[in-house]
């Protein structure tokens, strides 16, 4: 299947905002701490109805990927995910519409090296 992401990440269309994963993160992640990213689909709700709903997200950190959530048309168009990284890492998060496939998003996360209590 074709996975589709941004053509242009500067100038999203309407409906890439509808259906990109967007990815949210806390402003500090620190080695071994959990923490919680919240996948919306997308920057603009995507539609729950019988017709035309998000079935699925899934994240990846590098290659290695979590078991897929699973949408009813009574939720959000929305996945919460608690991850924790030993090192800076990429993850990916695909979203599937019925009608309109699968969508990609990737986010570099760089671990924060304060010395603070942040
Ligand atoms: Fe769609």
């Amino acid at each position: 299947m074709k996975i589709q992401k941004a053509k242009n990440p500067d100038s999203l269309t309407s409906f890439e905002q509808t259906h990109l994963p967007w990815i949210i993160i806390p402003e500090f992640v620190k080695k071994g701490e959990k923490f919680e990213v919240l996948v919306k689909v997308g920057k603009v709700d995507h539609p729950m109805t019988d017709e035309h709903y998000i079935r699925g997200i899934q994240l990846c950190i590098g290659r290695k990927c979590f078991k897929r959530i699973l949408l009813k048309l009574s939720d959000h168009s929305e996945a919460k995910f608690k991850i924790s990284l030993e090192k800076d890492s990429t993850i990916t998060a695909r979203t599937e519409c019925n009608l309109h496939g699968v969508w990609e998003s990737k986010i570099k996360i760089i671990l924060y090296r304060g010395n603070d209590d942040k």
